[in-house]
């Protein structure tokens, strides 16, 4: 166990970990890198033996469902739970495109959607089914999508309604008042939603962050992130915060300045690598940043072309 501290998600009420585990990576051929058994295994195992309570998948990241289902669900009770819909059910992904499949949200696909989860992921309920790919407020309506939603709530299926949204349909969602959760994009490399951030938890919503980690892209041990992202190395490099450091690595500031932001709940930051999942333990259990080196490394973010989108 680890010393991590907690956030309370929301209007949900639940108390998790603010480092949460991405389980996209886990996801295997053709998209994925692969992992054996036993190590896949082990890593999830020390996931939840490092005191982390906040598991985020989805039907779209091929064996990922599977995976947790094999391996962690004997401890089912120990992790907040949280996977997707949307994602066409059948949908499978091609060798060659790196891309995700279509989307379609109505009661036949989220229905179908929800039920092959709970058999993949070896559970009888979702703690969080989060929309996915963020459509807008017209499709939602136009589908039912939410009453598909509180229906498989009413069921026992699905313990609260999240949504991984962005801009611009985020500002309709969040004004929708009906999202428990919102999953959102940000780091001090991405910080486009850094406001739209403040609004959903200002409306009560718990905040969950992916690439809050910026994907590794400041660490110096992560080629294969860092070809994917040359852009979130670029602007932590152009902002020039090296003297605002004061001893943490790169990729320590980095989550640090995730976590400062005051609405954020979780960082679910994905790893396959049970080194860097220590370091991301100790870089979130140093907390926050001080108010002075935030503000200063906001201001330089800015300059060096990362900012808040209105
Ligand atoms: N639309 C959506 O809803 C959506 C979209 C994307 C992601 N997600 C969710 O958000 C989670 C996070 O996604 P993400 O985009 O942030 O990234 P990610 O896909 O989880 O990948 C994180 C990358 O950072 C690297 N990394 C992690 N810790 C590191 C460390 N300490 N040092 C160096 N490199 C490190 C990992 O490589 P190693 O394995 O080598 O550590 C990996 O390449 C996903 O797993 C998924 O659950 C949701």
């Amino acid at each position: 166990m680890t010393d991590l501290a907690t956030r309370t998600l929301g209007r949900t009420g639940v108390e998790v970990t603010t480092l949460g585990f991405g389980a996209m990576e886990l996801r295997g051929a053709p998209r994925g890198r692969e992992i054996s058994d036993g190590d896949l295994g082990k890593l999830l195992n020390t996931v939840l033996d490092s005191g982390i309570t906040f598991v985020d998948t989805s039907i779209d990241y091929g064996a990922s469902e599977e995976r947790i289902g094999k391996h962690i669900s004997h401890r089912r009770n120990e992790y907040f739970l949280a996977s997707k819909c949307g994602c066409l059910v059948g949908w499978e992904p091609s060798a060659t495109e790196d891309r995700g499949g279509p989307h379609v949200y109505d009661r036949a696909n989220i229905t179908a959607g929800v039920e092959q989860s709970l058999r993949r992921l070896n559970t009888d309920h979702l703690d969080l089914l989060q929309i996915h790919m963020t459509p807008s407020k017209k499709v939602l309506e136009e589908n039912d999508t939410i009453q598909v939603m509180k229906d498989l709530q009413k069921e026992g299926k699905i313990r609260f309604l999240g949504m991984s949204g962005t801009l611009p349909n985020i500002t309709d969602h969040i004004a929708m008042g009906v999202f428990d959760t919102f999953q959102i994009p940000y780091s001090c490399s991405q910080r486009e939603h850094e406001d739209a951030i403040s609004q959903a938890s200002a409306a009560g919503a718990g905040i969950i962050i992916r690439g809050g980690a910026a994907r590794g892209a400041p660490s110096t041990d992560n080629e294969r992130a860092h070809s994917r992202n040359p852009e979130l190395k670029t602007v932590f490099e152009q902002a020039g915060l090296d003297d605002l450091l004061n001893g943490d690595t790169a990729m320590e500031f980095v989550m640090r300045f995730t976590a400062t932001h005051p609405g954020m709940t979780t960082n679910i930051v994905g790893t396959m690598n049970p080194d860097h999942l220590k370091a991301n333990i100790a870089a979130m259990a140093k907390g926050p940043l001080p108010a002075d080196v935030y503000e200063e490394a906001k201001r330089r973010l800015a300059a060096a072309g990362s900012a808040p989108q209105a």
